[in-house]
């Protein structure tokens, strides 16, 4: 599915930066991350009451603005963000690019996409599951049948691989929660140890076709990463960069 990313990015293609937080802050300190922000979007980050949350929007920040400078020849601090009304922060100054963030438990993954929108979304599968009497309000009765018939050692790994890709996709929609969780499906395929080659989308709510991926992180972590299809049936590499030190 994933292959090594290169310094450019043609229109059929998306990258995917991942970065442990653990691993970016022992390569240079918290402090001079934030430096890298401007000021508004530093007081966004101290804002957060919790350290992870505070260290996970930091690096997302950073990473966001040198991703986007990596592919288009623009300074980091040139960027400027708008948000759609369900709180989407999107490129306000053009260029083509665009992209989607997401962090979780020690983890941030931001894809970057051209001319095409991109999700993501990360998980840990070690979270707890939601009550089986809840789960109507994440799952629709499709991927409840099928969770209900997965091995228990599975059950938890095939729920957090729904939602990752269930909350990608709603991210690059850009619509957050009013998707609906429920109204759509996601295709696993037959066997919930073997994940397909790609996983299907089935809402009939929308004629944009999307291209779903999956990855996982050890030793925890889920990555859901969903891209819009321009052309019918193209196909979209998705090129993988794993990020240790300020790019
Ligand atoms: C956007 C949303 C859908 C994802 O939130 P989340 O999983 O808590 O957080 P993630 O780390 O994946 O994503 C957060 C990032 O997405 C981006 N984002 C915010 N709103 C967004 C939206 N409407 N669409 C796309 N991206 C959005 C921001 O970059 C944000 O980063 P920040 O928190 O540092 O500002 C959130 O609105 C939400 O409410 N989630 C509820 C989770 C849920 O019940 N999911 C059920 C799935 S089965």
């Amino acid at each position: 599915m994933t292959s090594p990313e290169k310094p450019s990015l043609a229109g059929n293609e998306v990258s995917l930066w991942i970065a442990r937080v653990d691993e970016c802050f022992e390569a240079m300190p918290e402090e001079e991350w934030l430096a890298l922000l401007p000021e508004e979007e530093r007081a966004v980050c101290l804002r957060a009451r919790v350290d992870s949350v505070r260290q996970e929007r930091t690096l997302a920040r950073v990473l966001i603005r040198r991703g986007l400078s990596h592919f288009a020849a623009r300074p980091p601090g040139w960027w400027r963000f708008t948000e759609n009304e369900f709180g989407r922060p999107l490129v306000q100054n053009g260029t083509g690019l665009t992209f989607n963030a997401s962090h979780s438990r020690g983890l941030v993954v931001c894809a970057f996409g051209r001319g095409r929108e991109v999700g993501v979304d990360t998980e840990s599968h070690e979270r707890s599951v939601p009550e089986w009497e809840g789960l109507g309000r994440f799952l629709s009765p499709t991927e409840q049948a099928y969770l209900s018939k997965v091995p228990p050692e599975q059950y938890s790994r095939t729920f957090f691989r729904f939602w990752t890709l269930k909350e990608a996709y709603a991210k690059a929609r850009g619509v957050g929660l009013s998707i609906g969780f429920d109204a759509f499906s996601i295709d696993l395929g037959p066997r919930p140890d073997v994940p397909p080659e790609r996983p299907l989308l089935l809402d009939d709510r929308t004629t944009t076709r999307w291209h779903l991926h999956e990855l996982s992180v050890p030793p925890h972590h889920l990555v859901g990463l969903a891209v819009e299809e321009i052309e019918p049936n193209e196909s979209v590499s998705v090129l993988t960069r794993r990020i240790k030190e300020c790019p």
